[in-house]
């Protein structure tokens, strides 16, 4: 019954009412205090059962929830005839600094006629918008204690401190806050808010992040004191490999604090930094800390109750006024999340390793840190307590030399009253599995019960998930999803662990796709990117790394290109268009500092390059000796950013720009093709990645031509007994240049691969992250001693693979921006064998995109191929079945909002 197939629209047995809920921004639910927009977007999806619905008509309600402003109450945009709900242009006037607003929408379906339920009510406020609201100064110690140890340059962590009256309760109280350094803060005794490593890292001497706290709930009438502790961060501390640098941003160390308290009868009483003498700054427990170093606690030295009223701080010094090059104007609020504790991990093991140290493996590589809890008797004041970490073990003990100059080493000194003490350092983060206990109190045995590994990471909210019937897949996902937990704290960073965790342009060029469907990144990299913009220097040229602590001045493609990319990527996963405009300038700077380099042959054929990078063939010690010629990957991307230019001067209606750029991309192709295609298909680079470019980027003009090349593809791809041929640049192209090309097979024949390099040896090894290297354990478990100073078990960008996964193995992909039009179209594997030994039988990927929940699962079911899609409401898809009535890839389906399936009988075993 070959063609045969069945279709069905599932319908809810229970209809629920029709709802939207309101986003603003990109912010979290419980994030919207400080927002740096006068006019924040507003996006809503609306949860209804009703299959085919989509909106037509909108209205919405802002209110002024306490009056303060102006006494308004309620207005209303009316109803909006408009079908848009995705980053909606504000309806109402532009906001001032403080201001808070309430909002709800309604809705109206294709009928017409009855609205929505109203969307829960959602309440946000500004920030400080206008650098004049700024009256704090940014104060440091006058004087700052020197280092523990003589030639050690890091500087014990200063501990600053006022107090101030409050006549009554407060109505609302505000602590806007930022600091040279990173810092954390008290109120009487309590932490504000549950931020980590705040103000995280930028740009800074362009955009200094400021935070918004309420702190309402911590003040009291009478005296309250606050309290801050410093420590070097990025500003100050150590940064970048080959003996980095320290000092990059400044060497003070310095704190911006402006307390806005609004009292009962509505005045407003601002106590700041730098207003009065107030503020004084004294000696505190931390006296060594360190992004790479780790973190030196002497319980000894803790001032109890330093940040509570009435502590005694006459033996503290005064502060001073810093003179900064930071201007108010380089004030901004945060654009994406804020750093959190995002979970907690127990010990799988407590071991002592041949050496006779103890061991604590965590079963999960991850990025946080230790906290530790003393027994009651942590014995004699002054023992230290030591944690180093790392990331693999080599004959049962930590392997740290992958962590290159980074120390990783936290230590607790015990005080007098640390018995049952709790700790955790404040300013340092780890990449670690493994971490190695030292000097724990003789009295009590370490277990489980004494540490937990702190996950910490920026946090965003999860929006993407895959599963398929291989766990090995199952677990190279897992793999993804914890590479980029990892490395997206606060920066998107190459690699969490060594005396680097820098972001690297390129690394995130091929990510930002992935790590798109997986958690809601868009505020984290619209941040970042402004900070790429910011760095970019005068001639376009993007740093290596952003922000540029390595200030190399050289660009290189594929990295750079992330100028172009990564905005596109949010303009396709998250329908901001928002994002191109605020970058579009960088975009063009970018292209033309790359045209630049072409000269009028429009031919990047000299100097620098990273080329595909760590192609598996490069020997150990020079990545860049790929297979695939440097150049043609550069002229392959520019083509590609050409192309992004092209289209965001369209969608901008930047029209003259629109036809230079598409008239470039065009001329620069013809200069591709004639430098390294010949008439028959064939590339200069015979390689995998060269191939894969050509494919993706649309560079070969003559059909026959892209048959040769796909064709030849297949054919590296077989030679290579379907193991990894590619760098950072092929690796994420070749699975769909492969599906494109219809080699389904060999793309299925790549993936499930596991002899090294592949995707699934890390896995077969136990790894519980992506490596940067393929071979970077080797299955004796031991480590290429010539690769040793460049090996980073937690790497993101070779999970790439992912948006893979998640696109054509499970077929969900956008086909219109924010997926406002779905494309389902699963790749199977054609060759029922293979199927039978062991490929995939089902895979599945979720999605929680601008306007909903939406979902493709498959799975194959003796003879039948079962297909399952939630289109959600307001979207539709394009739905491309990979079995039809012949054998064949179906029609296109067009489907509206709702769960469809479908179920259509396999071709006949032997058809295929
Ligand atoms: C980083 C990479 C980065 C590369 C560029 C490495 O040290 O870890 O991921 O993209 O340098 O060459």
């Amino acid at each position: 019954m070959s063609g045969a197939g069945l279709f069905e629209t599932v319908r809810s047995p229970n209809f629920t009412h029709m709802q939207p809920t309101l986003t603003v921004e990109h912010r979290r639910a419980d994030d919207l205090v400080g927002l740096g927009e006068a006019s924040p977007r507003l996006t809503w999806a609306t949860a209804t059962d009703e299959p085919g619905w989509h909106p037509t008509a909108h209205e919405i309600e802002v209110t002024d929830p306490d009056g303060l402003d102006s006494g308004a109450t309620a207005w209303t945009t009316g109803r909006v005839e408009s079908d848009e709900t995705v980053l909606v242009p504000w309806p109402a006037a532009p906001l001032g600094s403080r201001q808070r607003r309430t909002v709800r929408v309604r809705v109206w379906g294709p009928a017409g006629d009855t609205p929505s339920d109203w969307s829960p009510p959602v309440t946000f406020e500004t920030g400080l918008l206008d650098p004049a609201d700024w009256t704090a100064r940014f104060v440091a110690p006058a004087v700052e204690e020197a280092p523990g140890t003589a030639g050690d340059p890091i500087a014990p962590s200063p501990y600053l401190r006022t107090e101030v009256d409050l006549a009554g309760v407060p109505r609302r109280a505000r602590l806007y806050v930022t600091a040279l350094g990173v810092y954390d803060l008290e109120i009487n005794g309590q932490p504000v808010g549950d931020h980590v490593l705040a103000p995280g890292w930028s740009s800074y001497e362009h955009r200094l992040r400021y935070e918004t706290h309420d702190v309402t709930h911590l003040l009291r009438p009478g005296r309250n004191a606050l309290g801050a502790v410093l420590g070097e961060g990025w500003y100050r501390g150590h940064l970048g490999f080959d003996g980095g640098k320290r000092d990059i941003y400044g060497d003070r160390l310095a704190l911006l604090a402006q307390l806005e308290v609004v009292d009962a009868e509505g005045a407003t009483h601002t106590f700041a930094t730098g207003d009065d003498g107030s503020w004084r700054a004294g000696p505190g427990p931390i006296v060594r800390s360190g992004i790479y170093a780790g973190e030196t606690h002497d319980a000894r030295r803790e001032p109890p109750g330093w940040s509570s009223p009435g502590f005694d701080a006459a033996k503290w010094g005064p502060v001073e006024v810093v003179d900064s090059d930071r201007d108010p104007a380089t004030l901004v609020a945060r654009v994406g999340p804020p750093v959190r504790r995002t979970e907690e991990l127990r010990p799988a093991a407590i071991t002592t390793s041949p050496q006779g140290r103890t061991v604590v493996d965590f079963g999960q590589n991850l990025v946080g840190r230790l906290r530790i809890t003393l027994p009651a008797d942590p014995g004699p004041a002054g023992a230290a307590i030591t944690l180093r970490h790392a990331e693999i073990l080599l004959d049962g003990d930590l392997c740290t030399e992958p962590l290159r100059l980074a120390e990783a080493t936290d230590r607790y000194v015990i005080g007098e009253a640390s018995g049952g003490a709790t700790w955790e350092p404040r300013f340092t983060f780890h990449g670690f599995r493994y971490a190695e206990v030292d000097g724990w109190p003789a009295s009590t045995p370490l277990t489980a019960d004494d540490l937990v590994a702190v996950v910490t990471h920026s946090d965003m909210e999860r929006t993407g998930w895959f599963e398929c019937s291989d766990d090995r897949v199952n677990r190279l996902h897992d793999n993804v999803v914890w590479g980029m937990r990892g490395n997206f704290l606060d920066v998107p960073t190459d690699c969490p662990q060594r005396d680097e965790r820098l972001g690297w342009t390129g690394d995130i060029q091929v990510f930002a796709p992935t790590g798109s469907f997986l958690y809601d990144a868009t505020g984290f990299l619209a941040s970042w990117l402004a900070d790429l913009a910011a760095d970019q220097g005068a001639n376009g040229v993007v740093p290596f790394v952003v922000p540029d602590c390595l200030r190399f001045g050289l660009g290189a493609s594929a990295w750079g290109d992330a100028a172009t990319v990564v905005p596109w990527v949010l303009w396709e996963r998250a329908g901001d268009k928002g994002v191109l405009a605020a970058q579009y300038r960088s975009m063009t700077a970018w292209v033309e500092f790359v045209l630049a380099q072409a000269g009028d042959d429009l031919l990047w054929d000299d100097g620098f390059q990273f080329g595909d990078w760590l192609d598996p063939h490069a020997p150990a010690g020079n990545p860049f000796d790929g297979r695939t010629d440097p150049h043609l990957v550069a002229n392959a991307y520019l083509c590609r950013s050409l192309d992004i230019v092209a289209a965001t001067a369209v969608l901008l209606g930047e029209d003259a720009d629109a036809v230079r750029y598409r008239r470039l991309a065009g001329d620069a192709r013809v200069a591709f093709v004639d430098e390294y295609v010949t008439p028959a298909g064939r590339l200069a680079s015979d390689s995998q990645t060269a191939y894969a470019l050509a494919l993706r980027f649309d560079l070969l003009p003559q059909p026959a031509q892209r048959d040769r090349a796909g064709r030849r593809l297949a054919e590296l791809v077989e030679r290579a007994q379907h193991t990894i041929a590619t760098g950072f640049v092929g690796t994420p192209l070749v699975s769909d240049a492969l599906c494109d090309s219809g080699e389904v097979g060999a793309a299925y024949r790549l993936l499930l691969q596991d002899r090294c390099p592949s995707w699934l040896y890390p896995v077969t090894m136990g790894a519980t992250t992506v490596w940067e290297r393929w071979d970077g354990l080797r299955p004796d478990g031991s480590l290429d001693p010539g690769a040793m100073r460049m090996n980073s078990f937690n790497h993101y960008a070779l999970g790439a693979v992912g948006d893979w996964l998640h696109r054509r193995v499970a077929g969900l992909a956008p086909d219109e921006p924010g997926y406002r039009r779905l494309r389902i179209a699963p790749v199977v594997d054609p060759d029922p064998a293979v199927r039978d030994e062991g490929g995939l039988t089902w895979a599945s990927a979720r999605h929680r995109t601008p306007y909903g929940m939406a979902e493709s699962s498959w799975r194959i079911d003796g003879d039948t191929f079962e297909l399952t899609v939630v289109v959600p409401p307001g979207t539709t898809a394009t739905v491309v079945l990979p079995f039809g009535g012949d054998g064949a890839a179906g029609d296109p389906i067009d489907v509206g909002s709702g769960t469809h399936r479908w179920t259509v009988d396999l071709p006949a075993k032997d058809s295929s």
